[in-house]
């Protein structure tokens, strides 16, 4: 039986992971997540890849001792010791509002459970915690029925504290997280997901837990990358400028270069830490040759790659030229079902032989180990959403 005090809130609620054209890499303030710099990524579909989140937040009794920070007790699925701190603070940060439910849970002793499933490999360079982090606000956001009152924006400064990249996948379309002052660093909607037609494809090489977490390799960069300061000071501001530029006039040939050389340096950045940090391996090296392979073949760029903190490469490119990419990749990765001959017809390209003799070269100089595991489709998809029973 229910008492009174007792009572249950529940709220479910999916989110989408990001990708991110611009990085973001290193905190201004590691407590309340800002960042050193502006980043701006595609929310993804979540067709294949999402979490799914329940919060079921029950009140036990009143909090007689007033002491807020401990009036929490967290049971979370899945391995919760890294993320508990980051989770309390998003409850915090709802109980803080000022809103009569928020004012009236922050007087009593919470019992919170929260039930989520993942759908793609947790801490791969997948973005997992973009996604539960966003997932986890909404469904909070919908316990509380505070969904017609918090706005969006709002929303991305919670999500931001269970983990930066989330606040992104709170919008659809194209996003930018900005810096900000302080408390009040938020996410942005540039684009919603028609702006543009453009896919994304991910290649997964790997599916191990990464030996170090973004939170960590970015705080180790932060201490002792001399590159890292210059990319901060020198590099970051104008990609940013130069992304939104080619964003602006639809320009895919410099859209490309932009994210490729945005991720290129990201992971200088990361090589050059001390001790040295690599995300990459022999595969990511491969997929970057093959797309630099494939736009040398059109003479300007239809492809580009970008890799977050871990092996697996996501592929960026216009819907149109798919088809392509598609055949370019299976030819490249030994699917039978297509040939050399099949697939320079598709590519409508000149100076057959030649570059039969390109593709095929790039072919054989693939790693020894087959190690390539899966590719996975995406096109730009709706920001986490709330969903009701
Ligand atoms: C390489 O958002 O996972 O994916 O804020 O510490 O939780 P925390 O880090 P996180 O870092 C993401 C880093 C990145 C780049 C990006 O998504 O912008």
């Amino acid at each position: 039986m229910i008492n009174k005090k007792e009572k249950i809130y529940i709220g479910k609620a999916k989110g989408p992971i990001n990708i991110a054209l611009i990085k973001y890499w290193g905190k201004a303030d590691e407590e309340l997540i800002t960042p050193l710099n502006n980043s701006i990524s595609l929310t993804l579909d979540t067709n294949t890849f999402y979490t799914e989140t329940k919060v079921t937040i029950q009140s036990i009794g009143e909090n007689k001792d007033k002491i807020k920070e401990n009036n929490i007790s967290l049971k979370i699925n899945g391995n919760p010791s890294k993320i508990t701190k980051r989770i309390k603070n998003i409850f915090q940060k709802f109980l803080s509002l000022d809103y009569p439910i928020c004012k009236e849970l922050s007087s009593f002793l919470l019992d919170i459970k929260i039930e989520s499933i993942n759908t793609f490999p947790i801490a791969s360079g997948c973005a997992s915690s973009a996604s539960s982090m966003a997932a986890l606000v909404l469904a909070i956001t919908s316990a509380l029925k505070l969904d017609n009152i918090l706005s969006k924006t709002e929303l991305t400064k919670i999500a931001r504290l269970g983990s930066g990249s989330a606040c992104r996948s709170i919008f659809g379309g194209i996003c930018e997280w900005i810096t900000g002052t302080g408390d009040n660093s938020l996410a942005v909607q540039l684009y919603e997901k028609n702006y543009w037609d453009i896919g994304v494809k991910l290649i997964i090489v790997n599916q191990k837990e990464k030996d170090i977490s973004s939170s960590e390799g970015m705080k180790i960069t932060k201490e002792t990358s001399e590159l890292f300061k210059y990319r901060i000071e020198h590099i970051v501001n104008k990609h940013l400028e130069n992304l939104k530029e080619s964003l602006k006039e639809k320009n895919f040939n410099s859209f490309s270069e932009i994210i490729i050389k945005d991720s290129n340096n990201f992971h200088a950045c990361c090589r050059d830490s001390y001790p040295s940090i690599n995300y990459l391996n022999e595969e990511s090296d491969y997929i970057m040759k093959c797309v630099f392979c494939l736009n040398k073949l059109y003479g300007q760029n239809i492809c580009a790659y970008t890799f977050d903190a871990g092996s697996n490469a996501f592929l960026i490119y216009e819907n149109k030229n798919k088809k392509i990419i598609d055949n370019f990749f299976k030819y490249i990765f030994v699917f039978d079902d297509i040939n050399i001959d099949d697939l320079i017809k598709l590519m409508e390209i000149k100076n057959i032989e030649n570059n039969k003799n390109e593709i095929n070269k790039l072919k054989m100089s693939k790693p020894p180990k087959e190690k390539i595991m899966n590719q996975i489709d995406f096109n730009l998809g709706d920001g986490a959403k709330i969903l009701y029973d």
